[in-house]
């Protein structure tokens, strides 16, 4: 199987991702890899260190969210020893420590406010200052900002600087959500498969046509890391050397929404006229029983007196 920079996709949108990080590779500016959670922000970060002239320096990765407020600074710039209570000994901050190489700004639109206008002086002056000290540090590090959030808007409600905005942006890169590629989810069940197998001791050959079918009904909101994690639990738990229909049915959440046409009590569904096809009997029926049901299938199944299988068969014939 095809990998791009440690990546599986050959969809158009994947490919255009890979001509950006080869060009980011190459280029010494700041990048903002953009896109919703689980869509390869790391990864695609990780990729164009890997592949610049900077891989021999570190790979060093901070995540702007998860910072106490009392540490942010410190933990971004460093300190000197006695700085403050805690501070027992000098320590270099992760931009000093990725000197030579990358840094990963990971869910910098979750930064706080202070912290923005002290990245901005770094950036604009390419020095940094350890809390507790007056000594500045050249900096040579390559800034790499990753965020599921929009900025555009963050910046409209006040909580993003437009300064900083432009600063980190003047390379951008835009992931695309699994839902927008659904024709790499083949390759990407594969490739899951392929390594469930190795570390979970299993020798699953392949997932059944209508399994992937499934895979490609759904719209992985959580995208490729809820993807993986979807086929490794069915890797898991498969009773045969393939993962059939049923057992990627039961991990997927078991609902659909469906926006009813008409109120909830009108009789519609049960005052067919004798022209009513059959057809249209059942599928007006099925409908009604999934709205009721909140679109829980099994307890529509359950409902209808079918079982789990035929009511997906029909759900797909009846274009529900
Ligand atoms: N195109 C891809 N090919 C193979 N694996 C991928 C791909 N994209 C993402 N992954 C895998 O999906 C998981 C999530 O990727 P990653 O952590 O890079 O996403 P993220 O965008 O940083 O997510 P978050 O916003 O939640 O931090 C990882 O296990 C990663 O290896
Ligand atoms: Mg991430």
């Amino acid at each position: 199987m095809q990998e791009f920079y440690g990546m599986i996709g050959d969809s158009h949108q994947m490919r255009e991702v890979y001509q950006a990080i080869e060009l980011a590779a190459n280029i010494d500016v700041p990048v903002l890899v953009q896109g919703e959670t689980g869509t390869g922000k790391e990864l695609v970060s990780k990729a164009i260190h890997n592949h610049s002239p900077r891989n021999k320096g570190a790979f060093v990765s901070i995540n702007c969210a998860a910072i106490p407020h009392e540490l942010a600074e410190s933990e971004l710039f460093g300190h000197e020893k006695g700085s403050f209570t805690s501070a027992h000994k000098t320590r270099k901050g992760r931009i000093e420590l990725a000197q030579g190489g990358t840094i990963l700004l990971d869910e910098i639109g979750d930064m706080e406010m202070f912290l923005q206008a002290k990245l901005l002086r770094v950036l604009e002056d390419n020095v940094i200052m350890r809390v507790g000290s007056e000594t500045s540090i050249k900096i040579d590090v390559r800034i790499i900002a990753a965020t599921n959030k929009n900025l555009q808007q963050a910046i409209e409600e006040e909580a993003f600087r437009e300064d900083l905005y432009y600063r980190i942006s003047l390379f951008r890169i835009h992931l695309p959500s699994l839902r927008e590629r659904k024709g790499d989810i083949p390759a990407l069940s594969e490739y899951f498969l392929c390594q469930a197998n190795s570390q979970f001791n299993r020798n699953i050959t392949h997932i059944a046509n209508t399994g992937i079918k499934r895979l490609q009904d759904y719209d992985w909101p959580g995208n490729v890391r809820e993807f993986k994690n979807v086929i490794y639990q069915a890797a898991i738990k498969a009773k045969n050397n393939f993962i059939a229909f049923d057992e990627i049915a039961a991990i997927l959440p078991d609902m659909v929404i469906l926006e009813p046409e008409e109120s909830l009590d009108s009789p519609s569904w049960l005052a067919f006229s004798d022209e009513t096809s059959l057809y249209d009997m059942e599928k007006e029926a099925i409908k009604k029983v999934l709205v009721l049901n909140n679109g829980n299938k099994q307890k529509t199944a359950q409902d209808l007196g079918i079982g789990r299988s035929s009511l997906y068969w029909k759900l797909k014939k009846y274009n529900l």
